[in-house]
């Protein structure tokens, strides 16, 4: 039942207003002893033409208590409502129950694609923490949306194509060592990147081989495509390694090669509907209008860039899809290229353009030495989070010396700090990675949601024999008890909040309070003690399990797993 639509709705009732108006103008009281749902009379003053405290009291006489309500008080003008607490818990805890992990989910996304895409590293480059960082939210995103009923597409949109695949084919053909790339694919890679660039500065001719073997790859050459495919299928076994890690799965992985034979068409639209003007030998797309530098479509050697394959990707995603949205997670330094993408779009006539979104992101630093394993400039990031898995253990070790399986939960426990933490805070923020605060146990961080939820495991197993699927939950009315349901039946608002700006933030913060509001439950009400009856205890229990079936969903939504034991 939607208590705070009962209240409103009398409301309306009783004053003349509007559903909806009253529904809007409901609030949450800023403290709980003020009730749990409030009334400002204030707007209502100029049409009943009397004192906003004189509406709130003459209000609270007629509103009827009863039913959800408990008790309804006028306080200056402001009607204040107190829910009946068993009520409510009875509503709540029953409807977790029928949910299961559905319970805050919805059905706004039916019939409705989402595309989703992040990640997006580029092929014989590290993998580093900015796509890290994309990974953390794309793949909270595409959860949440799936949690609301969207159909979700996860995109993975490789960095696969482009001029600097000649280089590497040069590089490949004059220094490429197979035995020391199959070891260390990337690195190796890079290695004779970097090396083709030191050369290139003393002798230029050797870009003018790189150009002409670009040329080859476009032109479908068997040697050159060969080579290409090597690097990609190297690359992308390293990078499956880390979406392992971390449960990640994209349902595409078609990169910016797959692109390549799309681009005429956008050359020719654009072209005919006279967007392409020549500036300095290039074409290119004005967008002076809106005070942003022009949208490079065509090099002045006729090749294609960055820009020109992802306007080719929109139009084909447009068309496969249909999307409602087509959202990108991509760093804020990438932000002036989908401006002027997406102005190229409008400018070219595509309304469903304006589903399509730059989901931003700040920076990561990475403090103190301990922290980063550097090859060269680079951190890899595999090497950081088998550092986080090897910091659990050695936490998990010397805290319970006899836990069981030590691997799995510092995998699980590792890997949630490092999401964690990238979903603490909005995502423009920058972001200061800290060990300590990351792994700590006891503060707002993956391990100390983990631990509640394995601290309800532990309870529930040890409740066994005892049914409390028919408990009476007038029997859990303490304060901490119902700030507790209160905070599980706002799940739902949290999870539509988090899609509505797409801020994973919002989640992790509703389940850090969850998990807060859980500690400070089991800490003040005993659950299995002997002196407990049997009646509390089954309405206890039945708390604790709503709130491991809800803590658990809500860390699925930022990709973090949960133990059963800490
Ligand atoms: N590969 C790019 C990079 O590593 C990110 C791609 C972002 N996505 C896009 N559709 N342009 O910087």
């Amino acid at each position: 039942m939607d208590f705070k639509a009962y209240v409103t709705d009398k409301i309306a009732e009783l004053t003349g207003l509007d559903r909806t108006a009253a529904s809007n103008a409901a609030e949450t009281p800023p403290d709980e002893k003020m009730g749990d749902l409030a009334f400002p009379c204030f707007p209502l003053a100029k049409v009943m033409r009397k004192a906003p405290a004189a509406i709130a009291a003459e209000l609270a006489e007629k509103f009827p208590a009863g039913g959800p309500v408990a008790k309804v008080e006028a306080a200056g003008g402001y009607l204040n409502f107190f829910f009946d607490r068993a009520e409510f818990a009875k509503d709540i805890i029953s409807g977790i129950n029928a949910a299961g992990e559905k319970w805050g989910s919805s059905g706004e996304g039916a019939g409705k694609t989402v595309l989703v895409e992040y990640s997006s590293p580029n092929i014989a480059k590290p993998f580093h923490i900015g796509h890290l960082f994309s990974t953390a939210v794309g793949n909270s995103l595409a959860r949440i949306y799936k949690h609301l009923g969207y159909n979700v597409q996860s995109l993975n949109h490789l960095g696969d194509w482009g001029t600097q695949f000649g280089k590497l084919i040069s590089a490949y053909k004059r220094w490429g060592d197979k035995a020391a790339i199959e070891k260390e694919p990337i690195k190796e890679l890079l290695r004779i990147y970097v090396k083709f660039h030191e050369e290139a500065e003393k002798d230029p001719s050797l870009d003018d081989e790189a150009r002409m073997y670009f040329k080859k790859l476009e032109d479908g050459d068997d040697e050159a495509t060969s080579l290409w495919k090597y690097f990609k299928d190297l690359s992308l076994v390293e990078f499956q390694r880390v979406y392992d890690m971390l449960g990640v799965k994209f349902d595409s992985y078609n990169g910016e090669a797959f692109y390549s034979d799309k681009m005429d068409e956008v050359v020719d639209i654009l072209r005919e509907k006279g967007l392409l003007t020549e500036s300095d030998g290039a074409q290119v797309v004005d967008l002076s209008e809106l005070n942003i530098p022009p949208c490079i479509i065509l090099k002045s050697d006729g090749a294609t860039i960055y820009a020109t394959r992802d306007i080719a990707a929109a139009l084909y995603r447009h068309r496969t899809y249909d999307f409602y949205k087509n959202i990108y997670v991509v760093g804020t330094p990438q932000a002036l290229h989908f401006k002027q993408i997406f102005a190229v779009m409008k400018k070219a006539g595509w309304d469903w353009s304006s589903g399509c979104t730059h989901v931003n992101f700040g920076l990561v630093k990475l403090p103190g030495k301990a922290m980063s394993t550097r090859h060269g400039d680079v951190v890899f990031l595999e090497d950081v989070l088998n550092e986080s898995i090897e910091k659990t253990r050695a936490i998990i070790e010397s805290s319970s010396p006899d836990a069981s399986d030590i691997d799995e939960k510092s995998k699980k426990i590792g890997i949630g700090a490092i999401l964690y933490t990238f979903l603490k805070n909005s995502r423009e923020k920058d972001i200061v990675f800290s060990w300590e605060s990351m792994l700590d146990f006891e503060g707002e961080s993956a391990p100390y949601c983990q631990y509640s939820y394995a601290r309800g495991r532990s309870i529930l197993r040890r409740a066994e024999g005892i049914d409390w699927s028919d408990a009476d939950m007038s029997l859990a009315a303490s304060d901490e008890e119902y700030s507790l349901v209160k905070q599980l039946g706002l799940y739902g608002d949290a999870v539509k909040a988090a899609a509505d700006k797409n801020e994973p933030f919002l989640v992790n913060r509703y389940v850090t309070n969850l998990a807060k509001l859980f500690n400070k439950f089991y800490n003040t009400n005993p659950i299995l003690k002997d002196d407990v009856d049997i009646e509390t205890k089954k309405a206890r229990l039945a708390i604790v399990d709503a709130a491991c079936t809800v803590i658990k969903s809500a860390l699925y939504m930022l990709g973090i797993e949960t133990v059963e034991s800490m």
